[in-house]
C-alpha cells in the first residue's frame, strides 16, 4: 500500500524513476524523428512501426511521470532536463540514418532503457518494497522486450 511507504522511500523511488522517464522521452522524440524521415524499401512498415512506438511511449511517459507525482515528488517536465538526465542520445541535427541504422539505433535504445528499468526495478522491490512501482516497470519491460524481438527480426538477414 502506498500509504504504508515512508516519505523518504517515496522520494528514493521517484529519483530512480526520473532517468527512466527522461530516457523514454528522448526515445519518444527519436521515434517521431525516424517516423518522419525514414526512407527506403521498408518505408511503409517502419513509418507505421515508429508511429506505434511513439504513441505507446507517449502513454508510458505519462504513466511514469504520474507515478512520480503519486509518490509526492514533482516530475521533470522540460526538454532541457530530460536531455540532461537521459542516457539515450538524440539523433544529431541534420543526420538521417539509413532505415537499417534507424532500426538498430531504436533496438539499442530500448535495450539501454530496459537495463535502466531493470536496475531501478530491482532496487525498488528489494530495498524499497514498492511492489506497485515494481509491477509498472515490469509491465513496461515486457512490452519493450517484444519490440526488440520484432525489430531485430525485421533486420535479421
Ligand atoms: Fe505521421
Amino acid at each position: 500500500m502506498i500509504s504504508e511507504i515512508k516519505n523518504e522511500v517515496k522520494v528514493e523511488v521517484a529519483e530512480l524513476l526520473k532517468p527512466v522517464l527522461a530516457d523514454q522521452f528522448v526515445l519518444y522524440t527519436k521515434a517521431r524523428n525516424y517516423h518522419w524521415n525514414v526512407t527506403g524499401n521498408m518505408f511503409f512498415a517502419l513509418h507505421e512501426k515508429f508511429e506505434e512506438l511513439y504513441d505507446e511511449l507517449a502513454n508510458d511517459i505519462d504513466e511514469v511521470a504520474e507515478r512520480i507525482r503519486t509518490l509526492g515528488v514533482y516530475s521533470p517536465g522540460s526538454l532541457n532536463e530530460f536531455l540532461k538526465i537521459s542516457g539515450i542520445k538524440e539523433e544529431k541535427e541534420g543526420n538521417i540514418p539509413t532505415q537499417m541504422q534507424m532500426v538498430e539505433n531504436i533496438v539499442n535504445d530500448y535495450e539501454f532503457l530496459m537495463i535502466r528499468i531493470n536496475q531501478a526495478a530491482e532496487k525498488i522491490q528489494s530495498e524499497y518494497k514498492d511492489e506497485v512501482t515494481f509491477g509498472q516497470l515490469t509491465a513496461l519491460c515486457e512490452k519493450y522486450q517484444k519490440h526488440v524481438w520484432m525489430l531485430k527480426s525485421l533486420i535479421t538477414k
